[in-house]
């Protein structure tokens, strides 16, 4: 196993890059900060991940319907919501190297260390934070930190002037909210009911880093749940609870989840509750952020109402009577789900041939569902029966194909990746058509007939 934690996330970047799942952005001309590029089994990984929330948030229920809004949004649409006056954060500058900072992501330094410098010094010094560049000073009293907003401008159309400014969206969640209306004339539901999004959202973070947890473009799935005012506490509550088991059922351990409930005074004027799920990534802090969920009273819709002069409230026919609903906002990030799969699945274990390193991903997640190999590589018999093994599960599940090296290292190379299951074609699949299935976790061998192979791999893996 592995011990070391940061280690960990260091070997998971590693294979990321060795194995095709994510690439730096831009990487050939030195890279664009904060951006990444997924692989062929990086983009199977993703996908997967988004597949599960959008089969259980959007598939499997009657009360929650899909959109896919634009990318690029109006400023007026971003000006209702607060994102342009207030999506900041405090921005810092060394004094001696002259990078720039996230005020909130310094260090905070030993009191001992500070009440050390400021008896050498004579004057207080709690105002002095350590640049984690240079390892100068960050002097907040001489420099204080200053608002930096994160929405990426752009402009729609030829003139680059004010009434073309806009915005890349910074989250997925506005688009809901100017749809509701749609989403009320067209669907015609009827409260408790939610509108669900997954896309990309842009940030231009200070101080992106971490791989894929901090990125400037990612991608977001989002959830607006609409009830009745006075309801929302126990929905919120549900909410907390369906979320954090979205993760622990596609196989996170659960020693590695928690809440973080927000305490009166950290909660935003509007929310009277809010609860991240965090996860142990191990990075600076032990845990971090995976989503948030939240309550945002009628804050949105309200705002949107009052600066376009359209009636978001909805009519309630029961009470005969209109008013705004209040929402539940899961707000999960695609990007960071992907890592902590990836760091959760991760394992090195040691067997008589060393240490064989494997990703334990949930088989609904894996990129590869199975492989397929012919034993050896230069019998065309064996070769012929394995391609059409081959070209038969492709028809329902993503197949891996590889003929090179000896059996051993196959199994290496699909288990570094996380295919549940390989399927080796020999001697006696001529003989009996039969083939042998190896699990991944156990790495137990069993014989399968080809006929059954499929309902076999569907009762594992679905
Ligand atoms: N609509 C609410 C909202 O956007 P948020 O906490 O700012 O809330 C929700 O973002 C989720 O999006 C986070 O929990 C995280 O998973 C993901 N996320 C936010 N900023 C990110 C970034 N810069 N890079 C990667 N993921 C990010």
């Amino acid at each position: 196993m592995v011990n070391n934690e940061q280690n960990k996330i260091e070997k998971v970047v590693s294979l990321a890059k060795r194995r095709g799942f994510i690439f730096g952005g831009s990487e050939i001309y030195g890279g664009l900060g904060g951006t990444w590029d997924y692989g062929p089994l990086g983009v199977l990984l993703k996908n997967n991940v988004k597949n599960e929330w959008w089969e259980s948030m959007v598939m499997m229920r009657n009360d929650i319907f899909g959109v896919d809004a634009a990318i690029l949004t109006s400023v007026k649409v971003l000006e209702a919501s607060g994102h342009v006056s207030n999506f900041t954060d405090p921005l810092v500058e060394c004094t001696n190297c002259h990078r720039r900072f996230r005020e909130d992501h310094l260090e905070v330094l030993d009191k001992k260390l500070l009440e050390k410098i400021s008896k050498k010094l004579g004057r207080e010094v709690d105002h002095i934070k350590r640049c984690p560049h240079c390892g100068g000073d960050i002097d907040l009293k001489i420099n204080p930190s200053r608002k930096f907003n994160l929405l990426f401008k752009t402009y729609a159309g030829p003139v680059e002037d004010s009434a073309s400014l806009a915005y890349l969206r910074p989250e997925t969640a506005q688009g809901i909210f100017t749809n509701f209306k749609n989403i009320l004339d067209t669907m015609r539901p009827k409260l408790p009911f939610g509108i669900a999004q997954i896309g990309k959202a842009f940030r231009n973070e200070i101080t992106p880093g971490n791989f894929i947890f901090r990125t400037r473009e990612f991608e977001q799935m989002e959830l607006e749940f609409f009830v009745r005012p006075g309801e929302e506490k126990k929905h919120f509550e549900k909410w907390r609870e369906t979320r954090f088991s979205w993760y622990t059922d596609l196989g996170i351990n659960k020693k590695n989840l928690r809440f973080y409930d927000y305490p009166k005074e950290e909660l935003v004027h509007y929310s009277s509750g809010t609860s991240d799920v965090e996860y142990r990534f191990n990075l600076k802090k032990e845990f971090d952020e995976l989503e948030g969920i939240a309550i945002r009273n009628d804050y949105d819709l309200s705002h949107h109402a009052k600066s376009s002069g359209i009636d978001l409230t909805y009519f309630d026919d029961k009470e005969n009577k209109r008013f705004f609903p209040y929402v539940i906002e899961p707000s999960a990030g695609v990007d960071r789900a992907c890592l902590a799969f990836l760091l959760d699945a991760y394992c090195e274990e040691e067997d008589k041939e060393g240490v064989r390193m494997v990703l334990k991903l949930n088989p609904k997640l894996a990129p590869y569902k199975v492989a397929v190999f012919p034993l050896l590589a230069n019998k065309e018999q064996l070769i012929e029966k394995a391609i059409s093994i081959y070209k038969e599960l492709n028809l329902d599940f993503m197949v891996a194909w590889d003929d090179a090296g000896n059996i051993g290292k196959r199994y290496r190379r699909q288990d570094e990746v996380g295919t549940p299951f390989c399927v080796t074609v020999d001697f006696e699949t001529m003989e009996n058509d039969t083939v042998t299935v190896r699990d991944r976790d156990t790495m137990k061998q069993e014989r399968i007939e080809i006929k059954k192979l499929k309902s076999f791999l569907e009762g594992k893996i679905k």
